[in-house]
């Protein structure tokens, strides 16, 4: 699919997503969460309830990553933080805590309501250490060697430019700056069937990387220090109820599926 036509889908599937939590509703970006009353394996419980206590609900409910980057990134006060693809604000403005008043935190996102949703939420946290700016993850507003840790969550998947989100990731980071970074990734040769399949259950569109192709990735981009740590791993349980409604013979998949999707949390530094 040329890279236009992934962007205005993705944008207009986040933006529908905004639309439903700006009504008093939930983010549910397809997939498994659009079937009503299933649990979504992927994006629900990533956070304690002590972390979101006092968050903004709107900032909660549009929650739609599928890890927790800023509990497993070390963050330290005064440094300078960039989410790519920020969505409704959650890990920005948990952040935002972890850096205090001295420091600052970033939340780019290409989605006009994704933005006016957080923020929304910004002003309603009455948080003043963080903006909100618009932009792609392939061509970042920012001045080179600005920040110190880049996170993000469910996000590197949806590009449709891997290698250039993740060169400017590295350009925009200080030297010594820290990658970490939630995402859907995939683990060994997977049949494009399967992984179609997978995918539409998964919700995320342009697909996730088999792990050591972003490994190879971001030592291509200039990363060092790479490692990639499951956080949680689908079974075919997980995937069942929706492969079943949408007519996939889930037994004959397993075994191409069974420990091969999974949450991780990608680390990597920019050499000092
Ligand atoms: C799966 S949601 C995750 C949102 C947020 N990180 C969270 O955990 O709730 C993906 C977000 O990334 C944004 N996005 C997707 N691709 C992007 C890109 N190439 N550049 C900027 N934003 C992007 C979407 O607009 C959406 O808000």
């Amino acid at each position: 699919m040329p890279e236009t036509s992934l962007r205005d889908i993705v944008k207009e599937k986040y933006g529908e997503a905004a639309r439903r939590v700006g009504a008093g509703g939930s983010a549910c970006c397809g997939g498994a969460s659009a079937i009503a009353g299933a649990k979504d394996p992927i994006t629900s419980n990533l956070y304690g309830a002590n972390e979101t206590l006092g968050l903004p609900s709107a900032a909660v409910s549009a929650s739609l990553g599928c890890g927790n980057p800023t509990a497993l990134a070390e963050l330290n006060e005064g440094e300078t933080v960039l989410d790519l693809g920020s969505g409704g604000g959650i890990d920005v403005l948990l952040s935002s805590r972890r850096v205090g008043p001295l420091g600052k935190v970033y939340g780019l996102d290409m989605t006009d309501e994704m933005l006016a949703l957080a923020r929304e939420n910004q002003r309603v946290a009455g948080v003043r250490n963080v903006e909100f700016l618009k932009g792609e993850l392939e061509n970042i507003p920012l001045p080179g060697g600005s920040v110190d840790v880049i996170i993000s969550n469910c996000v590197v998947n949806l590009s449709a430019d891997k290698d250039r989100a993740l060169s400017e990731a590295f350009r925009v980071l200080r030297p010594g700056g820290r990658f970490a970074v939630s995402d859907v990734v995939v683990r060994g040769a997977v049949p494009a069937e399967v992984r179609k399949s997978v995918e539409l259950w998964i919700g995320c569109l342009a697909g996730a990387l088999e792990e050591k192709e972003f490994e190879a990735k971001l030592r291509k981009a200039g990363f060092g220090d790479v490692s990639i740590t499951p956080t949680r791993i689908y079974t075919i349980e997980d995937a069942r109820d929706f492969l079943a409604a949408a007519g996939i013979d889930a037994a004959a998949m397993a075994p191409q599926v069974e420990g091969k999707f999974m949450s991780a949390f990608v680390r990597a530094k920019k050499p000092a």
